[in-house]
């Protein structure tokens, strides 16, 4: 379940969709689709779940360290920035911050 607080600048992710570490876990923000991360160095991080080569689930993909490599065509980025490593996708994707308040985990949707 979503539970995007009132103003729709942060969505709380719920306890049960806390993906353990090491992996990763697509969530859906209103009509915004969120790669949300469970890196090995225990951080959580957050990407726009949409490849920006033809949109496809960065979450199905391979994580490894701080790449996520597009399942579709082999593009990695950058879960830290969105940054773009390789080819054939040439444009980074959002990245948003995460902060983790009382044990919630909160994705800041805004962007900056
Ligand atoms: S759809 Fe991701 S690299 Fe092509």
């Amino acid at each position: 379940m979503n539970r995007p607080d009132t103003n729709g600048l942060h969505f709380v992710v719920p306890s049960a969709d806390v993906p353990p570490p090491s992996s990763m876990v697509r969530l859906i923000a209103g009509d915004l689709p969120i790669c949300l991360v469970h890196a090995d160095d225990g951080h959580f991080y957050a990407i726009e779940d949409r490849c920006s080569h033809e949109d496809f689930p960065l979450s199905e993909g391979e994580l490894d360290g701080y790449t996520v490599e597009c399942p579709r065509h082999g593009s990695r980025f950058d879960i830290r920035n969105g940054a773009v490593l390789n080819l054939p996708a040439i444009l980074p994707v959002t990245a948003f911050d995460v902060q983790l308040i009382n044990d919630d985990v909160i994705v800041r949707l805004e962007t900056t």
